[in-house]
């Protein structure tokens, strides 16, 4: 399945200035005091610091990062230069090529995605276009405020009358579900959560899911060496595990063959796994 993702340009750090971020810039960012930094970013009115200090790691700050053209010069600099947008913007490209190639073997027409924790769901509806098959999506988010945004975007992009969103509770979603999913994407969600959650809403998720489709998620590391500034500075706490420990919380949900997908700066690998036999879905 390489041969999904062979052609996509990536975001890449050179070599040199891997060195400056890791010995210059990363202990810079960690080691200054955390109150200088909420300072110098409330007087520049990043918009990036506001929209962390209002939903710590919520969606609007992955949109900000997302588009990667923002106007404040600290924006300028974090959202452009700093490692974990450039990593963001390609786990983006990474997660929408390979939800696309996936909705294109589901075997019957049209498609359907759902995405829990979906924000206003810019991956599933670049996935939607670029998919060479007809397919619809169902987007669940606990927070409806993305939702106007969302429907904005998905009007510009032709998709309004294929995309529905939904506010709940990822584990309550079972009882709002009107079709077969072929892929369920959990992009950007399970660094928020803690073990016990993801193993919830994964058994939840199981009894939705027939043999043989596929669920899209990611694991974060540490490579991106700037914890410190995110967790004291803009109030992120992260929770940064390997993609085999993810697997292994998904495993006992009777979810398996996983594929592994690393973006070059090896901060995000995006991960599909494919629903076995066991559990039943929703038929
Ligand atoms: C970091 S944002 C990611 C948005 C989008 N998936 C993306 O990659 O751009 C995480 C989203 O998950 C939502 N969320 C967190 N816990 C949730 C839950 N238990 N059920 C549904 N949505 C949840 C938040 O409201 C937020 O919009």
């Amino acid at each position: 399945m390489d041969e999904w993702i062979a052609d996509i340009q990536f975001e890449r750090i050179s070599p040199v200035m891997r060195l400056v971020k890791k010995f210059i810039f990363n202990p810079l960012a960690n080691h200054l005091p955390a109150a200088w930094w909420k300072t110098w970013l409330r007087e520049g009115q990043s918009e990036l610091a506001l929209a962390n200090w209002n939903d710590p790691g919520g969606w609007r700050s992955m949109v900000i990062s997302y588009e990667g053209n923002p106007e404040k010069p600290w924006d300028k600099m974090l959202v452009k230069g700093g490692t974990i947008p450039m990593a963001l913007r390609n786990r983006r490209r990474l997660a929408s090529r390979l939800i696309a190639r996936l909705l294109e073997q589901a075997d019957h027409d049209p498609a359907h995605a759902m995405c829990l924790g979906a924000g206003p769901g810019l991956i599933i509806m670049d996935a939607m276009r670029a998919a060479k098959k007809n397919s619809v999506a169902t987007l669940v988010d606990i927070s409806s405020d993305a939702f106007d945004f969302g429907l904005a975007e998905a009007k510009r992009r032709g998709l309004s009358d294929r995309v529905k969103y939904i506010q709940s509770d990822v584990r309550d979603v079972k009882q709002m579900l009107d079709r077969p999913i072929d892929v369920v994407k959990m992009i950007g969600i399970f660094e928020y959560l803690d073990d016990e959650h993801i193993v919830t809403i994964l058994e939840a998720l199981a009894t939705m899911m027939n043999p043989g489709t596929s669920i899209v998620f990611n694991s974060i590391s540490d490579r991106h060496g700037t914890n410190q500034f995110f967790r004291n500075v803009f109030g992120l706490h992260m929770h940064h595990r390997s993609p085999e420990r993810i697997e292994a919380l998904l495993a006992p949900a009777g979810f398996g063959e996983f594929r592994r997908y690393r973006e070059p700066l090896g901060v995000y690998t995006v991960v599909v796994g494919t629903k076995s036999a066991t559990g039943k879905g929703l038929v």
